[in-house]
């Protein structure tokens, strides 16, 4: 009885103690698919022409090495998730597909102008938006199109988003035959009570149905999007959903923190009121919970929001420590330049960010002159450069050393008081130059990583300009 009683008390305070440690450090921050973050980038010192060279610079460097990524957004939707916070077009007029396909190639025209050689490409991700709006044949023309002026890595991964309520069979097999493998489809939750105050009526045969079709095709990665903390979400949803997800099992989840961030326009989430959310402490429990659960069904902790089958690539990249993170967010692959096309884009040369104009009327304007639409950006400094990457190794792999005398900075010793909470609380340990952080200190890498951020350190934001850590 009294051992019983004991290890009631001890798990209490372990409960307790977690409870805590989210209280404590569940805070407006980044999440690091860049360096520095967007709202931190130095507009002033950007142009276009620099953005160009350091462009030109990566692309020589890299081409006949790692070659280079692609991202292309695809912004239109049918209907609007309330809760969404892409940037996307909400239209039912399909008439607006071939406009925007023929303006990113010319886009593409555009860049592979600048370089001296036809790219390499590694890695194509179609993001929206709902690359599935548009149809097989112009999806096909865009490829083709983007294709005919690169060379393929032999070893290249292709990707695109699915939306399960309107991906088809002939979409799924366009996009194999045209050599992509992975496919993601957006889940969020199966309760219908959910789903409706979402504005998302998603039933889970669509989603077997687009999981199986593309197994059955070949695709060697499925993934799923699931969110916890949304509207009218409770406990029992999350735990439905995951037994749900157990039945198809995908090779990837991404298991995400719902976002709220009403303060960026365009998207639906004005209409929840504050009451309509899971609390803080309700939050948590679903996210504890669904790791749990998670890894009782063999799903891997891949750095920040995502799990994987022991048997996917993003497993192996993580235990070989090859795991890389961009705008894309987790990628197998490391590639120095990353070109994104289409509204609202983000490219990176590793040397500098730079982003595209978010509306399609100066979009189009700017590339019927002939003008890469880019309206903001940074070029990094060198302290830019050594923070980056003691960010991608936290993000990636948990841990950073500044053993090797290029990865010193002049205020790292300001970064390692800062983390001496951390330390004390059990997230890191720091020892021979090297932090580490401990499973403990997994859910709170982004707070670990800012305290890296120089340019977060050095001017605090006064309103909130990022989501919840947790
Ligand atoms: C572009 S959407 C996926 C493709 C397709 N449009 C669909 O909805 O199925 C990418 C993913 O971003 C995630 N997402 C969007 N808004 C979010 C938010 N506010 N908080 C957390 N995740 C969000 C969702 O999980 C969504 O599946
Ligand atoms: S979740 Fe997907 S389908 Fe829904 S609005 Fe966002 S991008 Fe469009």
């Amino acid at each position: 009885m009294r051992g019983i009683a004991s290890t009631f008390g001890i798990r209490n305070r372990i409960e307790k103690m977690k409870t805590n440690l989210i209280q404590k450090y569940n805070i407006a921050g980044p999440r690091y698919t860049s360096y520095p973050t967007v709202p931190y980038w130095d507009n002033s010192s950007f142009s276009l022409q620099k953005w160009k060279e350091t462009l030109q610079r990566s692309i020589k460097e890299s081409n006949h090495k790692d070659g280079i990524s692609l991202y292309i957004h695809l912004p239109f939707c049918e209907s609007m998730c309330t809760f969404c916070g892409c940037n996307k077009r909400i239209t039912k007029r399909h008439e607006v597909e071939q406009p925007y396909i023929k303006a990113v190639l010319k886009e593409w025209n555009l860049y592979c102008e600048l370089f001296k050689e036809r790219p390499r490409i590694k890695e194509i991700h179609l993001g929206g938006g709902t690359p599935t709006f548009f149809s097989t044949a112009n999806l096909e023309f865009l490829i083709k199109g983007i294709l005919r002026r690169a060379i393929v890595a032999e070893d290249h991964e292709f990707s695109f988003e699915g939306h399960p309520n309107n991906t088809t069979k002939e979409h799924l097999q366009t996009l194999y035959d045209l050599g992509f493998r992975r496919v993601s489809y957006g889940i969020q939750d199966y309760n219908p009570v959910v789903q409706k105050a979402i504005h998302r009526i998603q039933p889970f045969e669509n989603v077997k149905k687009v999981t199986e079709w593309a197994r059955e095709i070949g695709y060697t990665s499925v993934g799923h999007d699931i969110i916890f903390g949304l509207p009218f979400q409770t406990l029992d949803h999350i735990k439905t959903t995951i037994e749900k997800t157990k039945e198809l099992l995908p090779d990837r989840l991404a298991f995400y923190s719902y976002a709220h961030v009403p303060w960026i326009k365009g998207n639906g989430q004005r209409g929840f009121k504050k009451e309509d959310l899971p609390s803080a402490e309700e939050k948590r429990i679903q996210y504890e919970t669904g790791k749990e659960m998670l890894s009782s069904i063999g799903y891997e902790e891949i750095g920040m929001d995502h799990f994987a089958l022991r048997t996917d690539s993003l497993y192996k990249a993580m235990e070989n420590e090859e795991l890389h993170r961009n705008f894309m967010g987790y990628t197998t692959t490391k590639t120095q330049a990353m070109i994104g096309l289409g509204i609202s884009s983000i490219s990176d040369s590793w040397y500098g960010f730079a982003q595209n104009v978010k509306g399609l009327e100066e979009y189009y304007h700017l590339i019927n002159n002939n003008i890469i639409p880019v309206y903001r950006g940074h070029i990094l400094n060198e302290e830019d450069e050594v923070i980056r990457r003691h960010i991608l190794n936290l993000m990636c792999h948990f841990k950073t050393s500044w053993k090797d005398k290029e990865l010193y900075f002049n205020e790292l010793p300001d970064a390692l008081i800062r983390l001496k909470e951390m330390e004390a609380d059990g997230l890191i340990t720091i020892e021979d130059k090297t932090i580490s952080v401990t499973a403990k200190g997994h859910p709170f890498v982004r707070n670990i990583c800012m305290a890296f951020d120089l340019r977060l350190q050095k001017d605090k934001p006064e309103t909130q300009l990022f989501s919840m850590t947790i």
